[in-house]
């Protein structure tokens, strides 16, 4: 379906899967151009876990705020306009805030974004500030955050755009399609991290919204479906442990979550995807964030590098076969957290004079 826009050139997700997202007659797409983004082979990963496996990965980090989140985000913003929204709010980890942000932007409303104190990675305050949302920090985590904007969003005084606003799902379906489409069928696992839920409950309502919609034109073989696994951090793993987790830690900030709004149906997707809900440490995702970027040259945040993390103990464990097509989701750029890189790349730069000598010589020639 996306050939002929592709070769047309990609103007987003809306244009791209209308009549699957379903927003009503007459909405005008507020577009930043999102979506499209490259499926990559990581080879280096397949050997990295020591498996005869094809490995790609999905570079969310490609959209127009350097995450996922553009993709529900043009679709919930499109309608918040259409029904007359004036101010759109949401709370964030740092992503969801930096693109309802520009999305505001783009269709010239208001935003407020709801972060945490001192939890936010560096670049995602930097991009909420230069699209000119209001920034509201408060004394508490994102559940926190969560609960207050839902509050006043039920007043009526502004327009919610959390994934619990159905719209972002409709949107962050797509990056499912767009992975059918390039690989002509599901692949054999679907591998992401997990936070508020809402991405994991897209994908696998993509998944099997396409299925069946691929069926019923008859034109091609039917895609199937993936098995999802989803990855919490182990500090923020409430699914994991099967109750909710008051004071969510790790270093992968975009998931420390303790009270996910879809928990319902993310252990929905993992149970009837024959899938699961794992959890990895802190030291695996820093691990797997140094040996991503090293081994395949992709730079992404640490919340992203769980996907990374999980298929190496998917690896370890033996849930991967020979010949698995898996595909593991990197939801976000990891430029937004200069901070963690610099901390976990200490050591990798060294000073010297300007002379050719000195170069030379700290170049270690
Ligand atoms: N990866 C990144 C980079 C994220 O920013 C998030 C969520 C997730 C994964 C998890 O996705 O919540 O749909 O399960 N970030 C939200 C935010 C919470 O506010 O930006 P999820």
């Amino acid at each position: 379906m996306t050939t002929a826009i592709r070769a047309a050139g990609w103007r987003g997700v809306i244009e791209a899967y209308s009549d699957l997202i379903g927003l009503p007659a007459g909405c005008r797409p507020v577009t930043l151009y999102e979506g499209g983004t490259p499926l990559v082979p990581a080879p280096g990963l397949a050997k990295a876990a020591g498996l005869d496996v094809d490995v790609r990965l999905k570079l969310e980090a490609l959209n127009p705020t350097g995450s996922f989140k553009d993709r529900g985000m043009t679709v919930a913003v499109s309608a918040a306009i259409h029904s007359g929204a004036k101010l759109i709010v949401c709370a964030s980890t740092g992503n969801t805030a930096a693109s309802a942000a520009a999305f505001a932007a783009r269709a010239g409303i208001a935003c407020a974004v709801v972060v945490p104190e001192g939890k936010v990675a560096l670049g995602k305050m930097a991009q909420a500030r230069a699209y000119g949302a209001r920034i509201v920090i408060i004394h508490g985590n994102f559940d926190q955050a969560l609960t207050a904007v839902r509050a006043i969003a039920d007043t009526g005084a502004a327009a919610l755009v959390n994934s619990v606003n159905p719209w972002r799902i409709q949107g962050q379906m797509t990056a499912a399609f767009e992975i059918v489409d390039e690989l002509g069928s599901a692949p054999d696992w679907l591998v992401l991290p997990v936070g508020n839920a809402g991405n994991i409950t897209a994908y696998w309502k993509g998944f099997r919204e396409y299925d069946a919609h691929l069926g019923q034109a008859g034109t091609q073989t039917r895609p199937g479906l993936p098995r999802m696994a989803g990855f919490q951090a182990s500090g923020a793993a409430p699914i994991v442990r099967g109750q909710a987790v008051p004071n969510p830690e790790t270093v992968a900030t975009a998931i420390r979550i303790g009270n996910p709004a879809s928990w319902r149906q993310a252990v929905d997707a993992a149970t009837d995807s024959n899938g699961f809900i794992d959890e990895v440490t802190d030291e695996e995702i820093l691990a797997a964030y140094s040996l991503l970027a090293s081994t395949e040259g992709v730079f992404a945040e640490p919340a992203s590098c769980a996907s990374v993390a999980g298929m190496l103990k998917m690896a370890r464990q033996g849930r991967l076969r020979p010949g698995d097509r898996v595909v593991l989701v990197l939801t976000g750029n990891g430029l937004k957290d200069p901070e963690t890189a610099v901390s976990v790349s200490a050591g990798g730069a060294v000073e010297c004079e300007a002379d050719v000598a000195s170069v030379s010589r700290a170049m270690g020639l």
